[in-house]
């Protein structure tokens, strides 16, 4: 990854701060990263636990890789070191969104330990919770709304998570999500109150 001279770059200081951010918001900004399985319903909790913040007027943004994978990172495909380059991207993105007052979501496949260590270490462990969908592939594959497991059996589809390239579980996530099981409403109350016992919005 070539990066600039950071010699010749002087890091200008906002006198907008973060903490003056939160102030005028009401409420603490993090980063909340959704990993699991294609299928697992990571975007779909995502989005749902975004429409309750709102409601709540806490300011939030959700990533997720069917979107930035059209756009930022277009550019990149599955291989384990575009994966690594596409989670580092919108980790940094995520970092820009908790400078700047926003809770963002990230909901991503990040199917590698050292990707998602990657993430916690940009963002900042005191900023990053990890919540892990734990859906089974079974279940994914049976569900495979977008018919994408399908193509990646006949092998259409290549380095396809589950299937034909690795998924490793997390060891130790703040969170993990039977959303196999459990109901959209429920997973995303845990969630909401999990945000709420950490003090990042009012209970
Ligand atoms: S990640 O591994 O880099 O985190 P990301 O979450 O951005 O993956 O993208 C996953 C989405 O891309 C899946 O939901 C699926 O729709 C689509 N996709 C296309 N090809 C693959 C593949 N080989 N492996 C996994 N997902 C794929």
């Amino acid at each position: 990854m070539p990066y600039m001279n950071e010699k010749n770059i002087v890091y200008h200081h906002a006198t907008v701060t973060r903490a003056r951010r939160e102030r005028l918001n009401g409420h603490k900004s993090v980063v909340v990263w959704f990993t699991g399985f294609s299928g697992s319903g990571k975007s779909t909790l995502a989005h749902r636990i975004e429409e309750e913040l709102h409601q709540k007027e806490v300011r939030t943004f959700v990533f997720d890789g069917d979107n930035v994978r059209h756009g930022l990172c277009a550019d990149l495909g599955f291989s384990a070191a575009d994966r690594t380059e596409n989670i580092r991207r919108i980790a940094e993105m995520c970092k820009l969104f908790v400078e700047g007052g926003i809770t963002s979501f990230g909901a991503f496949i990040s199917p590698y330990r050292e990707q998602r260590k990657l993430v916690r270490d940009i963002v900042g462990a005191s900023d990053f919770i990890e919540i892990f969908c734990d859906c089974s592939l079974e279940l994914c594959e049976l569900r495979d709304k977008k018919g994408i497991y399908k193509r990646a059996r006949t092998g259409e589809i290549g380095e396809f998570t589950g299937i034909s390239s690795p998924y490793e579980r997390p060891e130790n996530p703040d969170l993990i999500l039977d959303t196999g099981n459990i109901s959209l409403e429920e997973c995303a109350t845990s969630v909401i109150s999990l945000l709420a016992d950490r003090g990042i919005i009012k209970g």
